[in-house]
């Protein structure tokens, strides 16, 4: 029977779903620190995918961990759920951050961003995306198209700060070597993240948060994910793809996607009625990492609902010798 509950992820899907990035946290902690990444990241696939199992929803994976021909991954194209209740669309990343992970590193988090049937952009074909990320304040203020000086001293002023006070997040990459001196340039000052621009993007997005734009290219995928999160912070992201190469280019065109072209929010994820969840792994800014306290395991996620803009902290306690 088809009706508005089946067609249309609800609140009820958002608790659920963090019952598998915990899942997917949790799993990766005998890998925190120990130097192998695709183990971390292979764990936490598993467990996200046997918990998404046992939740009441159809979810598409629009954007996952590559193609069918990679498994255990969590394919591009995949069903997940038991099949009944609402038909999403799921991007998922177990865990964003897997380098983090296996050094030990601060900052990596397990993610699952879901919206209605449909209303994803597929951006899978094409690795990296051109992103700048702002909150409310920067809405019609900012521009990925302007200089990011002119980007800088527009945000300043839109949140009554000092051009010396704004701090703008990029990974730390060769590629951004340029991008970081104009920052600073300008009078900014950088947090220069060794990995997981999603947690960028959130921290930029956020009320009071320290960090006021994330810029720079990063995956696309985390582009997606991070869009469904600013839904309800009420920020703005925009993206440019960018394909490493030709065969990439031709892949994209393939997949209609758009190129030199500026992805506004409302492209990149079409309906309001987004989820965003997300579990720490390791300890970070955004949330605390998994950790083992005796008999107990202590997981911190957060809940974004696109609709109402809520922000939901979620701590759970699970016994440790039940899971591990
Ligand atoms: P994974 O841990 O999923 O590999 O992603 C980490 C990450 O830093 C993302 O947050 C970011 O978008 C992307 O990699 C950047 O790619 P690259 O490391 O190639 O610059």
């Amino acid at each position: 029977m088809s009706n508005d509950a089946t067609l249309h992820p609800d609140r009820n899907l958002a608790m659920e779903l963090v019952r598998a990035t915990e899942a997917a946290a949790i799993r990766a902690v005998p890998f925190i620190g120990k130097g192998d990444k695709n183990s971390a990241d292979g764990a936490a696939v598993d467990a996200m995918r046997a918990f998404l199992g046992t939740v009441n929803f159809e979810g598409l994976i629009v954007i996952g961990e590559g193609e069918k021909d990679n498994a255990p991954m969590l394919f591009n194209g995949e069903l997940v759920g038991n099949g009944n209740g609402p038909k999403c669309d799921i991007a998922v990343d177990p865990i964003d951050g897997t380098s983090l992970t296996a050094a030990g590193r601060q900052n990596a988090v397990s993610v699952i961003a879901a919206s209605d049937r449909g209303s994803m952009l597929d951006a899978s074909a094409v690795f990296y995306m051109d992103k700048l990320v702002v909150g409310p304040e920067g809405r019609d203020v900012v521009d990925i198209r302007k200089p990011i000086a002119e980007n800088i001293r527009a945000l300043a002023k839109a949140k009554g700060k000092g051009v010396d006070e704004i701090v703008v997040a990029v990974l730390d990459r060769p590629r951004h070597e340029g991008l970081i001196a104009e920052i600073r340039a300008a009078g900014a000052g950088t947090r220069l993240l060794l990995d997981g621009d999603v947690a960028g993007g959130i921290h930029a997005a956020r009320y009071g948060s320290r960090i006021d734009m994330c810029v720079g290219i990063g995956g696309s995928p985390e582009g997606i994910v991070t869009t469904c999160a600013v839904k309800g912070l009420g920020g703005i992201v925009q993206g440019i793809l960018k394909p490493r190469d030709e065969q990439e280019r031709e892949r994209g065109l393939a997949a209609g996607l758009k190129f030199d072209y500026v992805y506004e929010v409302n492209e990149m994820v079409s309906s309001d009625n987004t989820f965003f969840v997300a579990t720490g792994v390791t300890d970070g800014g955004l949330l605390e990492g998994v950790r083992r306290k005796g008999p107990v395991i202590f997981t911190h996620s957060m809940v974004i609902r696109g609709k109402t803009g809520t922000i939901r902290h979620v701590n759970a306690e699970y016994q440790a010798d039940r899971w591990l």
